[in-house]
């Protein structure tokens, strides 16, 4: 498997959006018995399965979904005729294939732009024709890499007027899920690109971005990731929102590796010491995988 990253991915790193090919799609692991066999291997407890609602100005939030007792094959058949999107979220952690290519895939990226990259997790999405996620924003670093099928996404500014510093800052204390406001007017400021097998993408930190499949199934590794600024930038952000919270102060939004964005972030590491985040919990799920209905589900 090779990366080919262009030659200004060094200077342009974390800063832009950078398109790198590869040869993934290539793999027979992602043809339709590879799949198969993927979905009965990863372990289904931490298989994430959604239905998102189409883009619009409203929030919906995304319906959960469980597909107990159904093998590998029923429900990749049961996403290429429904509404569904499956998150093989840690596949690196949970499948030595994975864990390789993982490894693989962020050797070259280290070469490529000259940072060391920790924190390293792939995984896979496996998407119905014509669904759609959210606008929304990833704390880590973000490598999407497209091997099946055709997306459509939606790149957004950094700037406040996309993402508020208190959005932010919920979505870095887990108390909401990534998803964001949105107002169709922000397009007109979005970077679009049409994602076909071979190609990949990496955006800045925190970028807000949606996605829309084309009409067809979609196979695509989401890989997250830290370097030492983006980790000082996401502690930063996280010590704003206790800062804001328990404080009653109005932190400035973090801005590059400054003393004041180190001082947060040490502040942030001592906060998360003693205070865990608990996570998002489980939510019950809304539907079930169901490969004799027509649209693949079965509501609950
Ligand atoms: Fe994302």
């Amino acid at each position: 498997m090779t990366f080919f990253w262009p030659s200004h991915t060094r200077e342009s790193f974390g800063k832009t959006l950078i398109e790198a090919s590869h040869t993934l799609h290539a793999d027979s692991h992602f043809q339709d018995d590879g799949l198969a066999e993927l979905l009965d291997e990863f372990p289904r407890e931490h298989l994430g399965i959604y239905c998102f609602a189409p883009q619009s100005e409203e929030r919906v939030e995304p319906a959960h979904g469980r597909a107990d007792g159904i093998s590998g094959r029923d429900l990749l058949d049961a996403v290429k005729r429904g509404h569904i999107w499956l998150n093989l979220r840690d596949a690196s952690r949970h499948l030595v294939d994975y864990d390789n290519l993982c490894d693989d895939l962020f050797d070259q990226l280290e070469v490529a732009s000259g940072r060391h990259i920790f924190k390293r997790d792939l995984g896979v999405l496996i998407s119905s024709p014509n669904v759609n996620v959210q606008y929304h924003l990833d704390i880590p670093l973000v490598l999407l890499v497209q091997i099946r099928g055709r997306k459509r996404v939606w790149l957004y500014p950094t700037d406040e007027q996309f993402a508020s510093s208190e959005h932010i800052e919920a979505i870095s204390l887990r108390e909401t899920e990534e998803d964001l406001p949105f107002q169709a007017g922000f397009d007109a400021h979005a970077k679009v690109v049409d994602l076909e097998p071979g190609m990949a993408i990496t955006w800045p930190q925190a970028a807000p971005h949606r996605v829309q499949n084309a009409d067809v199934l979609n196979v695509s590794l989401s890989c997250e990731f830290m370097t030492l600024p983006a980790l000082i930038h996401a502690n930063a952000i996280h010590a704003n929102a206790i800062l804001r919270r328990k404080a009653g102060w109005h932190p400035r939004r973090p801005d590059g590796v400054t003393p004041g964005t180190l001082a947060k972030a040490g502040l942030s590491r001592m906060m998360k010491l003693v205070h865990r985040p608990a996570g998002t919990p489980n939510p019950a799920p809304q539907f079930v995988v169901d490969p004799d209905a027509e649209t693949g589900v079965r509501l609950l």
